[in-house]
């Protein structure tokens, strides 16, 4: 089989990628490692930044997303027992972000893939990346006990951080940058009524919080813990009991408990793989970079990568200008370590570090104070969350 575009990976960043390049009249597959429902059963965050919503809604998927989604226009930080208010519109000069979850979002992908037939295989095996510095790459992957070859004049790489584009890469020209955070965040998920109709983030010396929510009647909760847990020693009463006592009171006195439908302990990570490209090969979101979820920053770094080779094949494609895709790499690295530089500040500032010593302490605090004291300080943080320009 020939394509223009063979694209590794149906999670968001591949699937995004592949509808807006067919509705330029690219043609394009996509080769997923699972099936469909694997996908869909991934519990991911849903915060999207105004650009990220903009972009589904020119690859005509945005329908369920402005029905569904819910525009949040602010946050609350708690801290040292008080509820402050971050005004995400006020300060970001009119934005705001969209609370909707992920595997919604991949699923509305996914449909609209469906909707103009695009290609994407599911289970592939071995998938190996060939000839990437030749004018005329492929990929051979398994199925079954036959192995198929696509020809392509292009790779893309949105195989997440356990794919194999990135180690595609020779170890002489790739370049990883990893901070590995001394903790993780315990998630639950739980049908019941948000404790706020806006997200809480709470810094506290048990240990940082997140109240959150993929919709009225679905409430994710997050506590930080020690790398060395297990969910399944945080039974739910534990978990409640914990989550209240590090958030105020005027909060957790608001909060409804409930059975927990999913309970999984997530590692913190910060990294980037420099360069983003490698002869015709392209990476894409995870499989470049991860961020620590403190920011919401994941899929929304993601985004800015789409939108770069969503408009630099494009432009070769159109009129033959590959200015975008030559400087593709060092364009998306400049946004990507900006989201790198915000998710490691908001981590930073919340969390309760076991290294940590008065002095970082008194900084956590000042922080705090300044960030709510000054306006200037107040817009850097919003324009960060809303999400800088593409
Ligand atoms: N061959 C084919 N597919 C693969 C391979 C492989 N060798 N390895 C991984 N994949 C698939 C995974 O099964 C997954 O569905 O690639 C997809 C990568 O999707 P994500 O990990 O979701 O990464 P991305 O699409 O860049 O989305 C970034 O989604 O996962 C969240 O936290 C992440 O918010 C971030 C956003
Ligand atoms: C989530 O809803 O899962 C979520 C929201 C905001 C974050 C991280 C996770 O910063």
């Amino acid at each position: 089989m020939k394509v223009q575009v063979c694209i590794i990976g149906g999670g968001p960043s591949g699937l995004l990628l592949s509808q807006l390049l067919h509705l330029q009249g690219i043609d394009t597959i996509v080769l997923e490692k699972y099936s469909r429902d694997h996908v869909l059963a991934r519990i991911r965050a849903g915060v999207l930044e105004h650009g990220f919503a903009r972009l589904m809604r020119e690859a005509q998927c945005g329908e369920r997303m402005d029905r569904e989604g819910e525009i949040h226009k602010g946050f609350h930080i708690a801290h040292d027992g008080v509820l402050d208010h971050v005004d995400l519109h006020k300060y970001s000069g009119g934005n705001s972000v969209i609370v909707y979850g992920q595997t919604e979002l991949t699923r509305d992908l996914y449909e609209a893939r469906d909707r103009l037939g695009g290609k994407v295989v599911h289970n592939v095996e071995d998938v190996t990346l060939h000839d990437l510095k030749s004018g005329a790459p492929f990929v051979t992957y398994r199925s079954g006990d036959q192995t198929i070859r696509i020809d392509c004049e292009y790779v893309v790489g949105a195989d997440g951080f356990h794919g194999v584009s990135r180690k595609s890469i020779p170890p002489d020209v790739l370049r990883e940058y990893e901070k590995v955070y001394p903790f993780g965040w315990l998630g639950v998920l739980s049908r019941t009524r948000p404790v706020s109709p806006e997200l809480v983030y709470a810094k506290h010396e048990r240990g940082f919080a997140l109240c959150s929510l993929r919709s009225q009647v679905l409430s994710r909760y997050y506590i930080q813990v020690p790398l060395t847990d297990k969910p399944e020693e945080w039974p739910d009463d534990a978990f409640w009991a914990e989550l209240k006592r590090r958030l105020p009171e005027e909060v957790a006195g608001r909060l409804i408990t409930g059975p927990s439908i999913e309970k999984s302990i997530a590692p913190l990570r910060s990294f980037v793989a420099e360069p983003m490209q490698y002869g015709r090969l392209f990476l894409a979101g995870d499989a470049a970079h991860i961020v620590p979820p403190t920011g919401a920053r994941g899929l929304n770094s993601a985004a800015s990568d789409i939108y770069y080779l969503y408009h630099a094949l494009s432009a070769h494609y159109k009129k033959g200008d590959d200015t975008g895709l030559d400087g593709y790499s060092q364009k998306a690295l400049a946004r990507v370590w900006k989201a790198q530089r915000f998710s490691w500040w908001m981590t930073t500032m919340l969390h309760r570090f076991p290294d940590r010593i008065p002095y970082d302490d008194h900084l956590q605090q000042t922080e705090l104070s300044y960030l709510f004291s000054s306006e200037t300080a107040m817009r850097l943080l919003a324009e960060n969350y809303v999400g800088l320009p593409f």
